[in-house]
């Protein structure tokens, strides 16, 4: 058993707290690899993976997500991660997912905080959300799943939430 990975994974938590300092590209380059590397139904790779770190792409997934509201839905993460797939494809949504998770351990392991950012797929359907879309080279027929924060934690780890008694069952 490789004791240390898995560590890894049950010690990762979500973090709301992030420095302003940008991630080097090594680190993103692994944490991409990660959502690349993960399964996908069929092996059909339906998602895409869009990393944003300009200024300019981040106020605007910013905007979008947060509905008026000042508050930064990825508490001040200098790195967003965005899994968009086809609409009505196969297991889409799960291999999503499987990617998106792929990517947050990963960034554990690179020495990164994370947070999942619910991305519903109504967001990217707004006019501004398309003219993202547009300006990334993405199909019209793709929504977005999910995101995630990334970056470098500021302040405490968080202790970890209580999971409820009946999660499994071993037959
Ligand atoms: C589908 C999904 C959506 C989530 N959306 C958000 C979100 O929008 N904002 C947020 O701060 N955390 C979000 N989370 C993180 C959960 O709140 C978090 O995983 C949960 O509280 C357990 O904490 P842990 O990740 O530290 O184990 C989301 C998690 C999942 C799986």
């Amino acid at each position: 058993m490789n004791k240390e990975a898995l560590q890894l994974i049950y010690q990762r938590r979500s973090i709301r707290e992030f420095k302003q300092d940008q991630i080097t590209n090594e680190q993103l380059d692994a944490v991409l690899k990660a959502g690349v590397l993960a399964p996908s139904a069929m092996n059909e790779q339906t998602p895409v993976i869009v990393a944003v770190q300009s200024q300019i792409y981040r106020d605007a997934v910013v905007e979008l997500k947060s509905l008026g509201s000042d508050k930064d839905p990825f508490y001040g993460a200098p790195t967003i991660v965005i899994v968009f797939v086809p609409k009505r494809r196969y297991a889409a949504l799960e291999n999503a997912v499987a990617a998106q998770m792929n990517m947050m351990n990963a960034a554990t392991a690179a020495g990164l905080a994370s947070c999942w950012v619910h991305m519903p797929k109504e967001i990217f359907n707004q006019m501004e959300g398309k003219q993202l879309m547009y300006a990334w080279g993405l199909p019209d027929n793709m929504i977005s799943v999910s995101a995630m924060a990334i970056g470098y934690q500021a302040g405490e780890t968080p202790e970890m939430p209580e999971r409820k008694k009946d999660y499994i069952i071993r037959v």
